[in-house]
């Protein structure tokens, strides 16, 4: 039988062997998976196995029990990454992957102005779909405008991406982020970035942060008389205190909040918590520490060399394992590391290595 990449084809159990055989045999890189019917993503059956060789090396094998003698074989190149991680359900509404994408990187400096390659922020962004993203974190006020506008050359208004961007925040030369609650204001805000967005709805438009100058009630409301007119499909914040999260709840279904949190930084952990108790998807912001995981680095890196991944990789995996309601938004303008951040999913860490990061 020849080994087409990316071909399907029924074999045997007693075929299986041969199978591994001839694909060592193959110079180039192939993932070989068996699913009765294809991969999980494309068939409603169970995946049996994942085959991952590399040249030369069949580097991960196995036929778990309850595999069926006959089974189909689907090829894959091996540096197809996947996003593995598990759903939620936005506001009941939009099912994403948790793993997502965030997009201030794609900026200039201090996240102000175009990127030096639009073009490469905007491989970036297709990347980042490609291999199963299916939610990207934004804002207006980064670059302003700039990184919108990027989504919407990139993307469009795609259907099967969750484009989530945030209003209530100016910015001037300075780079200065200068919250800005005001209801006309976050009215004017929202029709820009349904322009830059390329889309006459929002998927999740989420108050960027409580403006001390405006009450933060009337924000509110003025996001939820946006999502009864339709400009905006789900509210979420960002920066709040549980005290504001209730408040707000008062007001309309928040969807999301997003916070700053990571594994060396927990002090949103009450309002993950509160989140997880009212089913309200938490997108913790710097989840890779802005290159600063503080006291955690050096377990983290421990974790790290045990599992042959990155830092930023353990991370990711302890956030998704952390809470069912995590929703990661880890940001780079580099497609390498979006691809390493992606294949976190894949990442079991094990009791042990759990407990040590989280104490
Ligand atoms: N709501 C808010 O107030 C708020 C505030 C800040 C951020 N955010 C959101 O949160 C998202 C994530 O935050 P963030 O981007 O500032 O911080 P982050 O995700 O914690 O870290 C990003 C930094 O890590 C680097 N990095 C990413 N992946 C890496 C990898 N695999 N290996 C090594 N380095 C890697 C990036 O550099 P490279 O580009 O070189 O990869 C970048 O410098 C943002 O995009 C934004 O959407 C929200």
């Amino acid at each position: 039988m020849p080994v087409d990449r990316m071909g399907v084809r029924s074999l045997s159990c007693e075929r299986f062997q041969t199978l591994t055989d001839e694909v060592r045999d193959r110079t180039d890189d192939v993932i070989v998976q068996q699913s009765p019917g294809g991969r999980a993503r494309l068939s409603d059956g169970p995946v049996y196995a994942t085959l991952i060789l590399g040249p030369g090396t069949l580097t991960r094998a196995a036929l778990p029990s309850g595999t069926p003698r006959s089974f189909a074989v689907r090829y894959f190149p091996v540096n197809m990454v996947e996003n593995r991680s598990d759903t939620f359900d936005v506001g009941g509404e939009f099912t994403v992957r948790r793993l997502g994408f965030g997009a201030m990187r794609l900026t200039g400096e201090d996240i102000i102005g175009p990127p030096d390659d639009e073009e490469a922020a905007k491989d970036v962004l297709e990347r980042a779909v490609d291999i199963g993203v299916d939610i990207v974190d934004t804002a207006d006020s980064y670059g302003p405008g700039v990184s919108e506008r990027l989504i919407g050359e990139a993307l469009g208004d795609r259907d099967d991406v969750v484009v989530a961007t945030k209003g209530g925040l100016l910015r001037n030369a300075d780079s200065d982020w200068l919250p800005h609650g005001d209801p006309d204001y976050l009215r004017n805000a929202v029709l820009a970035s349904l322009d830059r967005l390329r889309t006459d709805t929002i998927d999740l438009y989420q108050h960027h942060r409580p403006d001390p100058d405006t009450p933060f009630e009337d924000s509110v409301t003025a996001l939820a008389e946006l999502k009864d007119e339709g400009q905006i499909r789900q509210v979420g914040l960002s920066n709040v205190s549980v005290e504001q999260l209730d408040r707000a709840r008062e007001i309309v279904d928040v969807a999301t909040v997003q916070n700053e949190y990571n594994v060396g930084n927990r002090e949103n952990e009450d309002v993950l918590q509160a989140c997880q108790e009212y089913d309200i998807g938490f997108i913790p912001y710097f989840p890779l520490g802005a290159g600063d995981l503080g006291e955690k680095e050096s377990v983290v890196d421990d974790v790290a060399a045990a599992h042959d991944a990155t830092t930023q990789q353990i991370a990711l995996a302890w956030l998704l394992e952390h809470s069912d309601v995590t929703l990661p938004i880890p940001g780079t303008s580099s497609v390498d590391h979006l691809e390493q951040n992606v294949a976190a999913t894949e990442i079991d860490l094990t009791d042990e290595q759990y407990e040590r990061l989280t104490e």
